[in-house]
C-alpha cells in the first residue's frame, strides 16, 4: 500500500470510528430504549446524501476524572449542514452514547460554531437535545459552553428560525438553550425537561414525582406550554420539523416559500353560512372554519392541548404561508385568559419577526374574569397580546365572525391596532360586553323599582333585545369604518385572499429605539 493509500484509508477509518459515537454496545442500548442514535435522527431529518458534517475529529480536552484515559472522536455532539426540501439549514444532534451526550467545552464550540456559520448565511438551526447535561468532570468550562450557546440564541432569536426537538433528557440549565429557541418539539415517553430533577424536588419540597409526571411530553404540551409539538415516535417528530419549515422563510429577512396551489382561490364553502349557532351561547368548532377557508384544508398547529381556547396555526392561501390566530369557541367559550394571551402574543410577535401575514379569526366574549387570574396577572400576560399585535407590521387581515365584546375586541388585531384589513360576518356582536350584563349595569336602578317578577323578566327581555338590535351586529362598527366591509361568510376564503394579495406589497415600521419594553 502506497503512503498516499495509507493516509487515506487512515481517514477512512477515522470516520469509521468516529460514527461509532460511544461504541455498539451503547448504540444498542439507545436503541433499546426506543431511541435513534445522533446520527440517524440527522440522516432521518435531512435530504438524502445531503449531509456536510464538521468537526468530526473534535475531541474534549479535559484530562480530570480519568478523562485523560476515554477519549472518542466527534465528542459527543454531531455538528453540521445539510438541505431541507432543498433548502440550506444547520444541524446539531447530541450523541447519548457519549457520555451520556453531556456538554463539555469542546461539543459547546462545536454547537457555536455551526450557529455562527447560520447567523452568517441566514439559515435556521435545528437542535436536536439527548443530553445527561453538564458534563461533570468539566466543571465551570460545561456552564461557560452552555452560557455561549445561550448568548447566540440570544442574538439569532428574530433573524434565523431556531428549531429545537427533544429527544431525551433535557435537565438543569440546559433546558435553557431550547426555550430560548422558537419552537420545541418533544417526543411523548422518552424525552423530559426540568429544571431540577425529581430527587432535588423530593430533597427540597418533599414531593415525590416521577420524570415523567414532572417534564414529560404530556405536562409540557398541556400544562406548562413549554412544548410547542408533541410526536408519539421520533420519526413524527423529524417529519414535523421539515413540515414545520415548508412555512418559514430562511431568515428574517426573506418571505416564506411561496407553494404551488391546486385549490381554487373563489372556492365557496356554503357550510360556513350556517356554521354559527342561532343561540349565541352556543359553541361551534373555529378549526372546522379555519379548514374550509385555507389551502386544502390544511393547517399545522401549534401548542394543540395547551390554552385551547385560543387556536394558533401556520397555513397557505392561494400558497402564501401565514399564521392564523382564532379564539376557539368550543373550549371556554373563546375567552382570553392568561394563558392564551401568552401563547398568541408569542406566536404573533414570531410571525413579525419572520415576515409571515396575519390571519385573526375573531370570536371572544372578553377577558376571564376572577382572582385566579387577576392575582396571577392577566392585567400583564393580556397586554402581551395587545402589543405583540399593535406592534406588529406584517400584515394583519382580521374576519370577526361573532363576538368581539370588550377589551378583547381591541386586542384581537383590531383597526385601532394598526389592523390592515377588518372584516366581519353578519352575525358578529360588536360591543363593550355582551347584552345581559350591559342591561344589569345601565338599568339597576330601573330594575329595583319593578317589584312584580314577571314583570322584571319581562322588562329584561325587552332591553335586552334593544340592546341587541342596537350592538349585536356589525353595522355600528362598519358605519365608523372601524369594519372594512361585513363578508358572507361562504366567501371568506376568497375575501381573505383578495386582501393578502394587496397587502404584499405593505411596509411600515415603528420609531427606532434599542428595544421595546414588552410587559413581562
Ligand atoms: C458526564 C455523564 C453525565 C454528565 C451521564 N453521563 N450524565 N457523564 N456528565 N452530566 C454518563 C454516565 O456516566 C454514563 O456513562 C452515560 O453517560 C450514560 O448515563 P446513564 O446514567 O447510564 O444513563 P441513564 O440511566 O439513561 O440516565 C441518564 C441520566 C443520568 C438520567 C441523564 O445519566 C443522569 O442523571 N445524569 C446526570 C444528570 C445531571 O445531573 N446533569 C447535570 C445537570 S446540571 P457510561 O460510561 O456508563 O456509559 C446542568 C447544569 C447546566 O446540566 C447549567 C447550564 C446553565
Amino acid at each position: 500500500m502506497s503512503t498516499q493509500e495509507q493516509k487515506i484509508k487512515e481517514l477512512i477509518d477515522l470516520r469509521e470510528k468516529a460514527k461509532l459515537g460511544g461504541g455498539p454496545k451503547r448504540i444498542e442500548a439507545q436503541h433499546k430504549k426506543g431511541k435513534y442514535t445522533a446520527r440517524e435522527r440527522i440522516d432521518m431529518l435531512l435530504d438524502e446524501g445531503s449531509f456536510e458534517e464538521f468537526d468530526m475529529f473534535v475531541s474534549h480536552r479535559c484530562i480530570d476524572f480519568g478523562l485523560d484515559k476515554e477519549s472518542y472522536l466527534s465528542d459527543g455532539v454531531v455538528t453540521g449542514y445539510g438541505t431541507i426540501d432543498g433548502r440550506l439549514v444547520y444541524v446539531f444532534s447530541q450523541d447519548f452514547t457519549v457520555f451520556g451526550g453531556s456538554l463539555s467545552e469542546m461539543f459547546a464550540a462545536k454547537i457555536c460554531k455551526i450557529m455562527d456559520m447560520a447567523m452568517k448565511v441566514g439559515a435556521p438551526v435545528i437542535g436536536i437535545n439527548d443530553s445527561g447535561g453538564a458534563r461533570i468532570q468539566e466543571g465551570v468550562k460545561s456552564l461557560g459552553g452552555y452560557a455561549d450557546i445561550f448568548q447566540r440564541n440570544i442574538l439569532a432569536s428574530g433573524v434565523i428560525p431556531q428549531i429545537s426537538a427533544i429527544f431525551g433528557p433535557c435537565a438543569g440549565g440546559a433546558v435553557y438553550s431550547p426555550a430560548l429557541t422558537d419552537f420545541i418539539i418533544m417526543s411523548r415517553n422518552t424525552s423530559y425537561m426540568f429544571v431540577t430533577g425529581p430527587k432535588v424536588v423530593k430533597t427540597v419540597t418533599g414531593e415525590t414525582v416521577s420524570s415523567e409526571e414532572l417534564g414529560g411530553a404530556g405536562v409540557h404540551s398541556t400544562k406548562s406550554g413549554v412544548a410547542h409539538f408533541v410526536s408519539e415516535t421520533e420519526e413524527e417528530g423529524i417529519m414535523l420539523i421539515r413540515k414545520l419549515l415548508s412555512y418559514l422563510p430562511q431568515n428574517n429577512l426573506e418571505e416564506p416559500p411561496l407553494m404551488p396551489c391546486n385549490d381554487p382561490i373563489d372556492r365557496l364553502e356554503d357550510a360556513l353560512n350556517e356554521i354559527i349557532p342561532d343561540s349565541p351561547n352556543k359553541p361551534y368548532d373555529v378549526k372546522e372554519v379555519i379548514g374550509a377557508i385555507v389551502d386544502n384544508g390544511e393547517f399545522l398547529e401549534l401548542q394543540r392541548d395547551y390554552a385551547p381556547n385560543i387556536v394558533t396555526c401556520f397555513a397557505r392561501f392561494n400558497g402564501q404561508s401565514v399564521g392564523i390566530v382564532a379564539n376557539q369557541p368550543k373550549y371556554l367559550a373563546g375567552v382570553l385568559d392568561i394563558n392564551a394571551s401568552r401563547k398568541a402574543a408569542r406566536f404573533v410577535r414570531f410571525c413579525d419577526a419572520f415576515n409571515i401575514p396575519i390571519v385573526t379569526l375573531v370570536d371572544v366574549p372578553g377577558f376571564l374574569p376572577g382572582t385566579g387570574q387577576e392575582y396571577n396577572g392577566i392585567i400583564i400576560h393580556g397586554a402581551k397580546l395587545l402589543y405583540a399585535y399593535g406592534e406588529a407590521t406584517v400584515p394583519k387581515v382580521t374576519v370577526i365572525l361573532r363576538k368581539a365584546y370588550g377589551g378583547a375586541y381591541d386586542v384581537m388585531s383590531s383597526k385601532h391596532l394598526r389592523g390592515d384589513i377588518n372584516y366581519a360576518w353578519p352575525s358578529a356582536e360588536i360591543a363593550v360586553m355582551g347584552p345581559k350584563g350591559a342591561i344589569e349595569v345601565l338599568l339597576s336602578r330601573e330594575l329595583e323599582t319593578i317589584e312584580d317578577e314577571k314583570a322584571k323578566v319581562e322588562f329584561l327581555l325587552r332591553k335586552e333585545q334593544e340592546y341587541k338590535e342596537k350592538f349585536a351586529n356589525p353595522y355600528v362598527a362598519a358605519k365608523f369604518g372601524y369594519l372594512d366591509d361585513v363578508i358572507e361568510p361562504r366567501n371568506t376564503r376568497f375575501r381573505i385572499i383578495r386582501a393578502l394579495q394587496s397587502l404584499a406589497t405593505k411596509k411600515d415600521t415603528n420609531p427606532p429605539k434599542k428595544h421595546s419594553n414588552l410587559p413581562l
